[in-house]
Protein backbone atom coordinates (compact mmCIF):
# COMPACT_ATOMS: atom_id res chain seq x y z
CA UNK A 1 0.00 0.00 0.00
CA UNK A 2 2.47 2.61 1.11
CA UNK A 3 4.53 1.51 -2.38
CA UNK A 4 1.83 2.44 -4.23
CA UNK A 5 0.99 5.37 -2.81
CA UNK A 6 4.82 6.59 -3.13
CA UNK A 7 4.34 5.08 -7.09
CA UNK A 8 1.29 7.26 -7.16
CA UNK A 9 3.08 10.50 -5.73
CA UNK A 10 6.10 10.29 -7.48
CA UNK A 11 4.22 10.43 -10.72
CA UNK A 12 2.56 13.13 -9.52
CA UNK A 13 5.23 14.95 -9.00
CA UNK A 14 6.96 14.13 -12.21
CA UNK A 15 3.64 15.03 -14.28
CA UNK A 16 3.96 18.36 -12.28
CA UNK A 17 7.44 18.70 -13.26
CA UNK A 18 6.31 17.38 -16.97
CA UNK A 19 3.60 20.97 -16.85
CA UNK A 20 6.34 23.39 -15.40
CA UNK A 21 8.49 21.79 -18.43
CA UNK A 22 5.56 22.61 -20.93
CA UNK A 23 4.40 26.13 -19.24
CA UNK A 24 8.31 27.30 -19.32
CA UNK A 25 8.49 25.99 -22.83
CA UNK A 26 5.55 28.00 -23.90
CA UNK A 27 7.78 30.68 -22.16
CA UNK A 28 9.78 30.16 -24.78
CA UNK A 29 8.10 30.33 -28.10
CA UNK A 30 7.24 34.29 -29.01
CA UNK A 31 3.81 35.34 -29.21
CA UNK A 32 4.65 36.68 -32.73
CA UNK A 33 6.13 33.48 -34.50
CA UNK A 34 3.47 33.06 -36.92
CA UNK A 35 2.57 36.95 -38.00
CA UNK A 36 3.63 36.95 -41.43
CA UNK A 37 5.68 39.59 -43.24
CA UNK A 38 3.79 42.08 -44.60
CA UNK A 39 4.19 43.98 -47.94
CA UNK A 40 5.77 47.45 -47.23
CA UNK A 41 3.92 50.63 -47.68
CA UNK A 42 3.37 51.46 -51.55
CA UNK A 43 4.43 55.26 -51.50
CA UNK A 44 6.55 55.30 -48.31
CA UNK A 45 7.88 52.53 -49.75
CA UNK A 46 9.06 54.56 -53.18
CA UNK A 47 11.08 56.73 -50.36
CA UNK A 48 13.18 53.78 -49.42
CA UNK A 49 13.95 53.32 -53.07
CA UNK A 50 14.43 56.65 -53.98
CA UNK A 51 17.19 56.93 -50.89
CA UNK A 52 19.03 53.61 -52.12
CA UNK A 53 19.18 54.84 -55.34
CA UNK A 54 22.41 56.88 -56.23
CA UNK A 55 21.43 58.60 -59.35
CA UNK A 56 22.39 62.28 -58.79
CA UNK A 57 19.59 63.36 -60.76
CA UNK A 58 16.83 61.60 -59.57
CA UNK A 59 13.30 63.00 -58.07
CA UNK A 60 10.80 61.36 -55.31
CA UNK A 61 7.63 61.85 -56.94
CA UNK A 62 6.57 59.62 -54.24
CA UNK A 63 5.47 61.67 -51.28
CA UNK A 64 3.98 65.41 -52.14
CA UNK A 65 6.15 67.29 -50.14
CA UNK A 66 7.97 70.98 -51.07
CA UNK A 67 11.32 70.59 -51.48
CA UNK A 68 14.67 73.23 -52.80
CA UNK A 69 16.28 72.66 -55.91
CA UNK A 70 18.81 70.15 -54.02
CA UNK A 71 15.87 68.56 -53.67
CA UNK A 72 15.74 69.33 -49.19
CA UNK A 73 12.33 69.80 -47.36
CA UNK A 74 11.89 73.50 -47.78
CA UNK A 75 10.11 75.11 -45.06
CA UNK A 76 7.84 77.94 -46.31
CA UNK A 77 9.08 81.29 -44.63
CA UNK A 78 5.46 81.60 -43.35
CA UNK A 79 5.73 78.83 -41.28
CA UNK A 80 9.04 79.51 -39.83
CA UNK A 81 7.67 82.77 -38.92
CA UNK A 82 4.72 81.29 -37.32
CA UNK A 83 6.87 78.99 -35.39
CA UNK A 84 8.25 81.89 -34.28
CA UNK A 85 5.06 83.10 -32.80
CA UNK A 86 4.30 79.87 -31.03
CA UNK A 87 7.82 79.19 -29.56
CA UNK A 88 7.57 82.49 -28.17
CA UNK A 89 4.10 81.89 -27.09
CA UNK A 90 5.41 79.72 -24.23
CA UNK A 91 2.36 77.21 -24.03
CA UNK A 92 1.32 76.21 -20.76
CA UNK A 93 1.23 72.31 -21.85
CA UNK A 94 -2.09 72.14 -20.99
CA UNK A 95 -4.37 69.68 -22.66
CA UNK A 96 -6.29 70.91 -25.65
CA UNK A 97 -10.02 69.25 -25.24
CA UNK A 98 -11.07 65.95 -27.15
CA UNK A 99 -12.26 67.73 -30.34
CA UNK A 100 -9.05 70.16 -29.97
CA UNK A 101 -8.83 74.12 -29.81
CA UNK A 102 -11.80 75.70 -30.60
CA UNK A 103 -10.12 78.62 -32.29
CA UNK A 104 -8.49 76.75 -34.74
CA UNK A 105 -11.78 74.56 -35.67
CA UNK A 106 -13.43 77.59 -36.02
CA UNK A 107 -10.67 78.84 -38.76
CA UNK A 108 -10.25 75.47 -40.24
CA UNK A 109 -13.95 75.46 -40.83
CA UNK A 110 -14.12 79.38 -42.17
CA UNK A 111 -11.42 78.33 -44.70
CA UNK A 112 -13.31 75.25 -45.75
CA UNK A 113 -16.92 75.93 -45.57
CA UNK A 114 -16.51 79.79 -45.98
CA UNK A 115 -17.31 82.37 -42.98
CA UNK A 116 -20.86 82.70 -44.82
CA UNK A 117 -21.78 79.28 -44.89
CA UNK A 118 -25.11 78.23 -43.05
CA UNK A 119 -23.60 75.37 -41.61
CA UNK A 120 -21.62 77.50 -39.65
CA UNK A 121 -24.39 80.28 -38.93
CA UNK A 122 -27.16 77.75 -38.26
CA UNK A 123 -24.83 76.36 -35.61
CA UNK A 124 -25.28 73.12 -37.48
CA UNK A 125 -21.44 72.53 -37.76
CA UNK A 126 -19.86 69.42 -36.21
CA UNK A 127 -16.02 70.24 -36.36
CA UNK A 128 -12.98 68.52 -34.36
CA UNK A 129 -9.37 68.98 -34.90
CA UNK A 130 -7.33 65.55 -36.04
CA UNK A 131 -4.25 63.91 -36.32
CA UNK A 132 -4.16 65.48 -40.20
CA UNK A 133 -6.04 64.80 -43.28
CA UNK A 134 -5.44 60.45 -42.37
CA UNK A 135 -6.99 60.79 -38.96
CA UNK A 136 -9.99 62.86 -40.06
CA UNK A 137 -10.73 59.75 -42.27
CA UNK A 138 -10.08 57.15 -40.03
CA UNK A 139 -12.68 59.62 -37.17
CA UNK A 140 -15.13 59.68 -40.71
CA UNK A 141 -14.81 55.78 -41.15
CA UNK A 142 -15.83 55.08 -37.26
CA UNK A 143 -18.17 57.36 -37.35
CA UNK A 144 -20.17 56.17 -40.04
CA UNK A 145 -19.53 52.23 -39.24
CA UNK A 146 -21.31 53.45 -36.19
CA UNK A 147 -24.35 55.53 -36.94
CA UNK A 148 -24.65 55.83 -40.60
CA UNK A 149 -28.11 54.33 -40.96
CA UNK A 150 -27.67 52.65 -44.46
CA UNK A 151 -25.12 49.83 -45.76
CA UNK A 152 -21.54 50.15 -44.39
CA UNK A 153 -19.78 50.41 -47.53
CA UNK A 154 -18.35 53.09 -49.24
CA UNK A 155 -17.14 54.11 -53.26
CA UNK A 156 -14.12 55.61 -53.47
CA UNK A 157 -12.49 56.85 -56.78
CA UNK A 158 -10.86 54.67 -59.14
CA UNK A 159 -8.08 55.10 -58.71
CA UNK A 160 -8.03 57.03 -55.42
CA UNK A 161 -5.33 57.90 -52.66
CA UNK A 162 -3.37 54.44 -52.15
CA UNK A 163 -4.58 54.64 -48.12
CA UNK A 164 -8.24 54.78 -48.43
CA UNK A 165 -9.07 51.22 -48.86
CA UNK A 166 -6.80 50.77 -45.95
CA UNK A 167 -8.19 53.03 -43.41
CA UNK A 168 -11.67 52.67 -44.55
CA UNK A 169 -11.63 48.38 -44.51
CA UNK A 170 -9.85 49.26 -40.90
CA UNK A 171 -13.02 51.37 -40.06
CA UNK A 172 -15.70 48.40 -40.80
CA UNK A 173 -16.74 49.88 -43.76
CA UNK A 174 -17.00 47.76 -47.16
CA UNK A 175 -15.06 49.72 -50.24
CA UNK A 176 -15.84 49.73 -53.39
CA UNK A 177 -15.00 51.96 -56.45
CA UNK A 178 -16.80 53.72 -59.13
CA UNK A 179 -14.88 55.02 -62.47
CA UNK A 180 -13.26 57.96 -62.14
CA UNK A 181 -10.65 58.44 -64.76
CA UNK A 182 -10.17 57.83 -68.75
CA UNK A 183 -6.52 56.91 -69.35
CA UNK A 184 -7.50 57.53 -73.19
CA UNK A 185 -8.27 61.03 -72.59
CA UNK A 186 -5.93 61.49 -69.83
CA UNK A 187 -9.29 63.26 -68.36
CA UNK A 188 -12.39 62.41 -66.15
CA UNK A 189 -14.59 59.21 -67.18
CA UNK A 190 -17.70 61.85 -66.45
CA UNK A 191 -19.66 59.44 -68.04
CA UNK A 192 -18.73 56.29 -66.33
CA UNK A 193 -18.98 58.60 -63.12
CA UNK A 194 -22.17 59.67 -63.32
CA UNK A 195 -23.14 56.20 -64.86
CA UNK A 196 -21.61 54.20 -61.16
CA UNK A 197 -23.31 56.95 -59.11
CA UNK A 198 -26.35 56.02 -60.31
CA UNK A 199 -26.45 52.57 -60.04
CA UNK A 200 -25.02 52.80 -56.91
CA UNK A 201 -27.63 51.09 -54.04
CA UNK A 202 -29.74 54.55 -52.79
CA UNK A 203 -28.10 56.12 -49.81
CA UNK A 204 -24.70 55.08 -50.62
CA UNK A 205 -21.87 56.77 -49.17
CA UNK A 206 -19.59 58.32 -51.88
CA UNK A 207 -16.00 59.61 -51.68
CA UNK A 208 -15.38 62.68 -53.16
CA UNK A 209 -11.98 64.34 -53.69
CA UNK A 210 -12.80 67.91 -53.35
CA UNK A 211 -10.00 69.23 -55.50
CA UNK A 212 -6.32 67.94 -57.05
CA UNK A 213 -7.56 64.61 -57.25
CA UNK A 214 -4.44 62.52 -55.87
CA UNK A 215 -2.95 60.65 -57.94
CA UNK A 216 -4.78 61.65 -61.32
CA UNK A 217 -4.93 65.13 -60.92
CA UNK A 218 -8.42 65.36 -62.81
CA UNK A 219 -11.15 67.48 -61.19
CA UNK A 220 -14.28 67.98 -62.37
CA UNK A 221 -15.48 71.73 -63.48
CA UNK A 222 -17.87 73.07 -61.76
CA UNK A 223 -21.19 72.76 -64.12
CA UNK A 224 -19.87 68.59 -63.68
CA UNK A 225 -19.75 69.07 -59.80
CA UNK A 226 -23.38 70.64 -60.29
CA UNK A 227 -24.36 67.69 -62.11
CA UNK A 228 -22.71 65.17 -59.27
CA UNK A 229 -24.81 66.91 -56.55
CA UNK A 230 -28.33 66.85 -58.51
CA UNK A 231 -27.70 63.19 -59.50
CA UNK A 232 -26.65 62.19 -55.40
CA UNK A 233 -29.72 64.19 -54.27
CA UNK A 234 -31.60 61.96 -56.42
CA UNK A 235 -30.37 59.09 -54.75
CA UNK A 236 -29.97 60.02 -51.87
CA UNK A 237 -26.25 59.37 -51.53
CA UNK A 238 -24.05 60.65 -48.96
CA UNK A 239 -21.30 62.80 -49.82
CA UNK A 240 -17.92 62.61 -48.02
CA UNK A 241 -15.08 65.14 -48.88
CA UNK A 242 -11.43 64.45 -48.51
CA UNK A 243 -9.63 67.90 -49.07
CA UNK A 244 -6.38 67.19 -48.90
CA UNK A 245 -5.37 69.95 -51.45
CA UNK A 246 -7.04 73.00 -50.76
CA UNK A 247 -5.68 75.96 -52.63
CA UNK A 248 -3.40 73.79 -54.89
CA UNK A 249 -5.84 73.02 -57.85
CA UNK A 250 -6.68 76.65 -58.33
CA UNK A 251 -4.01 78.40 -56.15
CA UNK A 252 -7.43 80.22 -54.64
CA UNK A 253 -8.67 77.91 -51.55
CA UNK A 254 -12.10 79.28 -51.98
CA UNK A 255 -11.94 78.12 -55.64
CA UNK A 256 -10.65 75.08 -54.61
CA UNK A 257 -13.77 74.48 -51.92
CA UNK A 258 -16.30 75.14 -54.37
CA UNK A 259 -17.73 71.01 -54.09
CA UNK A 260 -18.02 70.79 -50.83
CA UNK A 261 -19.85 74.52 -50.75
CA UNK A 262 -21.87 74.07 -53.03
CA UNK A 263 -23.23 70.72 -51.75
CA UNK A 264 -24.10 72.14 -48.20
CA UNK A 265 -26.01 75.11 -50.90
CA UNK A 266 -28.12 72.12 -52.13
CA UNK A 267 -29.13 70.81 -48.41
CA UNK A 268 -26.25 67.68 -48.60
CA UNK A 269 -25.40 67.45 -45.24
CA UNK A 270 -21.62 66.32 -46.09
CA UNK A 271 -18.96 65.23 -43.73
CA UNK A 272 -15.48 66.58 -44.48
CA UNK A 273 -12.08 65.74 -44.31
CA UNK A 274 -9.19 68.75 -43.89
CA UNK A 275 -5.34 68.20 -44.15
CA UNK A 276 -3.09 70.88 -43.27
CA UNK A 277 -0.28 68.67 -44.27
CA UNK A 278 0.12 70.02 -48.26
CA UNK A 279 -1.23 73.23 -48.29
CA UNK A 280 0.13 74.77 -45.15
CA UNK A 281 3.61 73.07 -45.65
CA UNK A 282 3.31 71.26 -42.06
CA UNK A 283 3.26 67.59 -42.81
CA UNK A 284 4.84 66.19 -39.32
CA UNK A 285 2.90 68.59 -37.02
CA UNK A 286 -0.16 66.43 -38.30
CA UNK A 287 -2.84 69.24 -38.33
CA UNK A 288 -6.25 68.16 -40.02
CA UNK A 289 -9.80 68.33 -39.33
CA UNK A 290 -13.11 66.30 -39.35
CA UNK A 291 -16.73 68.16 -40.05
CA UNK A 292 -19.63 67.04 -40.73
CA UNK A 293 -22.35 69.17 -41.70
CA UNK A 294 -25.94 68.83 -39.50
CA UNK A 295 -29.49 69.08 -39.86
CA UNK A 296 -29.59 71.69 -37.09
CA UNK A 297 -28.22 72.96 -33.39
CA UNK A 298 -30.04 69.92 -31.45
CA UNK A 299 -28.65 67.12 -34.02
CA UNK A 300 -25.29 68.83 -33.64
CA UNK A 301 -25.07 68.50 -29.89
CA UNK A 302 -25.96 64.69 -29.71
CA UNK A 303 -23.46 64.28 -33.16
CA UNK A 304 -20.46 66.20 -31.71
CA UNK A 305 -21.36 63.94 -28.31
CA UNK A 306 -20.77 60.99 -30.11
CA UNK A 307 -17.42 62.22 -31.77
CA UNK A 308 -16.11 63.21 -28.49
CA UNK A 309 -17.01 59.58 -27.19
CA UNK A 310 -14.88 57.91 -30.10
CA UNK A 311 -11.86 59.83 -29.89
CA UNK A 312 -11.52 59.66 -26.46
CA UNK A 313 -10.40 56.22 -26.37
CA UNK A 314 -8.84 56.56 -29.85
CA UNK A 315 -6.33 59.08 -28.62
CA UNK A 316 -7.93 61.16 -25.91
CA UNK A 317 -7.47 64.72 -27.97
CA UNK A 318 -4.84 66.13 -30.14
CA UNK A 319 -1.83 68.28 -29.62
CA UNK A 320 -2.15 71.78 -28.28
CA UNK A 321 -2.58 73.94 -31.82
CA UNK A 322 -1.98 77.67 -31.66
CA UNK A 323 -2.79 80.46 -34.26
CA UNK A 324 0.00 82.27 -35.26
CA UNK A 325 -3.00 85.48 -35.75
CA UNK A 326 -5.92 83.94 -33.38
CA UNK A 327 -9.05 85.41 -34.13
CA UNK A 328 -10.61 88.39 -32.07
CA UNK A 329 -12.45 86.36 -28.95
C1 LIG B 1 -6.25 62.44 -51.05
C2 LIG B 1 -5.51 62.45 -49.77
N1 LIG B 1 -6.22 62.38 -48.63
C3 LIG B 1 -5.62 62.39 -47.44
C4 LIG B 1 -4.26 62.46 -47.33
C5 LIG B 1 -3.73 62.45 -45.93
O1 LIG B 1 -2.60 63.14 -45.69
P1 LIG B 1 -2.13 63.55 -44.22
O2 LIG B 1 -2.57 62.49 -43.28
O3 LIG B 1 -0.67 63.65 -44.34
O4 LIG B 1 -2.80 64.86 -43.94
C6 LIG B 1 -3.47 62.53 -48.49
C7 LIG B 1 -2.01 62.57 -48.42
O5 LIG B 1 -1.28 62.41 -49.35
C8 LIG B 1 -4.13 62.52 -49.74
O6 LIG B 1 -3.45 62.59 -50.88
Amino acid sequence: MLSTLRVASRSAASREVNMRTVVIGARHASAWANVPQGPPDAILGITEAFKADSFKEKINLGVGAYRDDKGKPYVLPSVRAAEDKVVASRLDKEYAGITGVPAFTTAAAELAYGADSSAIKDNRLVITQTISGTGALRIGGAFLKKFYPGAKKIYIPNPSWANHKAVFTDSGLEVATYSYYNKDTIGLDFEGLIADIKAAPEGSIILLHACAHNPTGVDPTQAQWRQISDVMKQKGHFAFFDMAYQGFASGNADQDAFAPRHFVEQGHNIALCQSFAKNMGLYGERVGAFSLVCENAEEKKRVDSQIKILIRPFYSNPPFTVLASPPPS
